[in-house]
Formats: structure tokens, sequence, C-alpha cells
């Protein structure tokens, strides 16, 4: 497999030789816009439409709390961190963010206005034939 690779990985780094010294691409440029994006289906973690350039997101320090935990979103004008982020693995409620929502970037990426790397046939899930609540 390991030996194959090249043939049945597509090759997003554009590297035939795994092992080959390239280029490195520009970093895009992100979208900054400030709208919030509509989520692809409704546990998506949705896109952060504004920069975080240099906001710090370590052990000690978590930029993003600092607008979107509950208690500085009045002054903030930011979306709340959610509900489930408050929660345990097993639904308990917390006080403070959950240790496993802490790591935000984990989840929520910025966008680049990019071409897509291979082609894809999503289809929202509104568009599969499913009768939508309050349509009549
Ligand atoms: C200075 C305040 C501030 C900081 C710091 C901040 N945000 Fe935001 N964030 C906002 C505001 C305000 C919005 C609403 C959209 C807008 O104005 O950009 C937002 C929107 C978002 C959204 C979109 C929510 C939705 O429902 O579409 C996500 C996700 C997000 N931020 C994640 C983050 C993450 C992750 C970080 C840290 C890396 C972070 N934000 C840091 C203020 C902030
Ligand atoms: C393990 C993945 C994960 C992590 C880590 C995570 N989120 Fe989320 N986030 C989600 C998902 C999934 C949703 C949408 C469903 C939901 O609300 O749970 C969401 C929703 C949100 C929303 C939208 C809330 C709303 O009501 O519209 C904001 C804002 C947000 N997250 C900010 C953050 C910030 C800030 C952090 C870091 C402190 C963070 N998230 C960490 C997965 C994650």
């Amino acid at each position: 497999m390991a030996q194959m690779s090249a043939q049945l990985v597509p090759s997003l780094t554009g590297a035939k030789q795994p092992m080959e010294n390239l280029q490195a691409n520009p970093v895009p440029r992100w979208v900054v816009d400030d709208i919030r994006k509509m989520r692809a289906y409704p546990e998506q973690p949705p896109v952060i439409p504004h920069s975080i350039e240099g906001y710090q997101l370590s052990v000690n320090t978590n930029r993003c709390l600092a607008c979107h935990k509950r208690e500085f979103t009045q002054g903030s004008g930011a979306p709340m961190i959610s509900v489930t982020h408050y929660m345990t693995r097993e639904g308990q409620m917390l006080a403070d963010v959950s240790p496993r929502r802490y790591f935000c970037t984990a989840c929520h990426v910025p966008q680049a206005d990019t071409p897509a790397l291979i082609g894809n046939s999503f289809v929202d899930m509104s568009e599969l034939g499913v009768g939508h609540a309050g349509d009549q």
C-alpha cells in the first residue's frame, strides 16, 4: 500500500514524490467579511468569518473565549459558544467551557477563497426530498 500511495492518494500537495522538496504555496488570503456563513448541515461547526491572525490559543490563554464566552458576548457582540460547548461527554452542564471544546480551531476554521482541490457532489440535505416543517 505504502509503495502505491502515490497512485492511490490524490496528490493534494502536488508532489509526485512524497520526499521531494517543493516550494511552499503562498498562504491564502482568508475571507474576513464578518458575514456568518450558512451551515451545510445542522451539526456543522460554523466556519470563522473574521480574522484570527495573532489570536493566542494555548493552555493558559484563549483569545476566542474573550469574545465568545457567555459572560463577554454582550460587550463583544459575538455569538455565544453554543450550549453544547458547556457539556461534558456525559451531557453534564458545566459553568465554564468544557475541556473538550477548549481548542476552538480543532473544529472551527477560517475559509479562503481558493479553487476546490477535488470535485465533490455534495447535496444539501434539504434538497434530498424531505418535507420541510412549516412549508404549508
Ligand atoms: C474581538 C472579538 C472576537 C474574537 C477574539 C473572536 N471572535 Fe469569533 N466572532 C466575533 C463576532 C463579532 C462574530 C460575528 C460575525 C462577525 O462579526 O465576524 C464572530 C463569529 C464567529 C464564528 C461564526 C459563528 C456562526 O454562527 O457563524 C465562529 C465560528 C467564531 N467566531 C470563532 C472564533 C474563534 C475560533 C476565535 C478564536 C480563534 C474567535 N472567534 C475569536 C468576535 C470575535
Ligand atoms: C469538538 C469540536 C468543537 C470545538 C473544539 C469547538 N466547537 Fe464551537 N461548535 C462546534 C459545533 C459542532 C457547533 C454547531 C453545533 C453546536 O452548537 O454544538 C459549534 C457552534 C459554535 C458557535 C455557534 C453558536 C451558535 O449558537 O450559533 C460558536 C460561536 C462556536 N461554536 C465557537 C466556538 C469557540 C469560540 C470555541 C473554542 C472555545 C469552540 N467553538 C470550540 C464544534 C466545536
